[in-house]
């Protein structure tokens, strides 16, 4: 007998009750508007893209018990309800005694950035996400990012994994400067691929050997719990919650954008075991967020975030949700797209170097392939390659699925519009950059066809 999930039609774990109409423009409109917006796609108004699927972040649709929880924020200052329960459900999720909100991931990354860090000291990571390093780097320390070396078309169930031997070689070299370990899940830095839970052991192990603090990056802690229990030998029978609670076992602490996996528009958490670290993060929090039992957050987003962690952790929405981006993986593939594989949790990231060999990398295959997509069906992705990060080994283009929002018919469109790039993509022409800013280029640069 077949159950829900062995169709090739995914059944999406929940009808629609509110709808957005989403833009449907004239090609000639979205000439126009990519010239307006110099060909960077992050110049393009919201009214101009039909599918947007440049984040995951803050994105996502909340549900009606969301939206119910609303209602029951607690606007108190200080001591409110909304944060009783948040702290409750983070607490039983995590296990770990200070909890604090914040506004966003980065407000997290800013507050040990300057509790923890300073000139000389260094954070070792699987991959730091751009907003991680640049907080570290503003505080004049240094990030090393050492990842397993997997080239985009390797299989392996966790290529988000931190490369041990050279955790244990950074470790040594580094001794008393390393503030902490910090591991990202998934990885989204390269390609939103898991970390294995044996790898974190691995990890925790080597933090104890040195004395250093383990943290994680658990802006999609969910989706990395989803995969452990797939792909990890001995977790097929575990519930996804003690997943995620022998995950954040192993760790000192961790920041967290809950605008991923917490499925919010706004709010994330910064939580410690230790008295003395959390009463750093406190002061700093004071200072900069508002008080430690709101951060920066309104009652009623507090509200709605405590529900959204519960609801990531649902095992039908976490099956529904890989089988839509590994959905999204086959499509492209299947018109001659080359993805990153195997998929990952949270966006398909398209190998455009691989896709548009004709154009040299300083005219940005992946920008190119990104406004293509554009002009052909108004789809809107990020570039993650030279543009972003200049002297970058891959050329990528991230098409990033919001989560609850965009049903199969959505993505089916998108690979319809793909295959209509592909069979005319000796056509499709590079770019080059005519107006740049002095850092993080890619949010302003004007660009030309080359
Ligand atoms: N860490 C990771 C792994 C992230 O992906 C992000 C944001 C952050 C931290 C920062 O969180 O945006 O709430 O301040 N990633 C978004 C993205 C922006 O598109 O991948 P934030």
């Amino acid at each position: 007998m077949k159950d829900h999930w062995d169709y090739k039609t995914i059944i999406e774990p929940f009808r629609i009750k509110s709808v957005e109409a989403i833009p449907l423009l004239e090609r000639r409109d979205r000439e126009r508007a990519l010239d307006r917006a110099g060909h960077n796609l992050f110049e393009l108004l919201a009214d101009e893209v039909t599918i947007d699927l440049l984040t995951d972040s803050g994105t996502g649709a909340m549900s009606a018990t969301q939206w119910a929880a609303l209602m029951l924020g607690d606007e108190t200052y200080a001591g409110s309800r909304s944060f009783q329960r948040l702290r409750a459900v983070v607490h039983r999720m995590t296990g770990i005694e200070h909890i604090f909100p914040v506004h966003q991931g980065r407000a997290a990354e800013r507050i040990i950035a300057s509790t923890m860090l300073g000139p000389g000291r260094v954070v070792l990571s699987n991959t730091h996400f751009d907003t991680t390093r640049a907080n570290i780097e503003q505080a004049g320390a240094t990030a090393l990012d050492l990842p397993e070396p997997y080239g985009p078309r390797d299989t392996a169930d966790f290529k988000g994994n931190t490369d041990l031997p050279l955790l244990k070689a950074a470790l040594i070299e580094h001794g008393p400067a390393v503030a902490m370990v910090l591991v990202t899940l998934t990885n989204n830095a390269a390609g939103g691929q898991p970390v294995s839970m044996a790898n974190l052991k691995a990890t925790r192990a080597l933090c104890d050997t040195h004395g250093v603090p383990l943290f994680l990056d658990a802006a999609r802690f969910a989706e990395n719990a989803w995969f452990i229990r797939e792909r990890e030998g001995g977790f097929d029978t575990w519930a996804i919650p003690d997943i995620v609670r022998a995950m954040f076992n192993l760790a000192d602490g961790f920041t967290m954008s809950a605008k991923k996996d917490g499925i919010v528009n706004i709010g994330g958490l910064l939580a410690c075991r230790d008295d003395a670290m959390a009463t750093g993060f406190r002061n700093q929090l004071i200072l900069g967020e508002g008080f430690p039992t709101y951060g920066g957050l309104a009652g009623r987003d507090i509200e709605a975030m405590a529900v959204g962690l519960e609801e990531a952790m649902d095992v039908g929405y976490l099956r529904y949700r890989s089988r839509s981006i590994a959905y999204f993986v086959e499509g492209l593939e299947s018109v001659g797209v080359p993805c990153v594989q195997p998929a990952g949790g949270h966006a398909v990231f398209i190998d455009c170097g691989a896709l548009l060999p004709h154009i040299p990398k300083d005219q940005f295959p992946g920008q190119a392939l990104g406004a293509a997509l554009y002009l052909e069906g108004g789809i809107r992705g990020v570039e993650v390659g030279s543009l972003m990060f200049p002297g970058s080994k891959l050329e990528l283009l991230r098409l990033a699925v919001p989560r609850r929002v965009y049903t199969q018919a959505h993505i089916n469109y998108v690979i319809e519009v793909a295959e209509r790039v592909v069979a005319r993509k000796d056509s499709i022409r590079g770019y080059r950059i005519v107006e740049e800013p002095p850092f993080l280029r890619h949010f302003t640069a004007r660009l030309t066809p080359a």
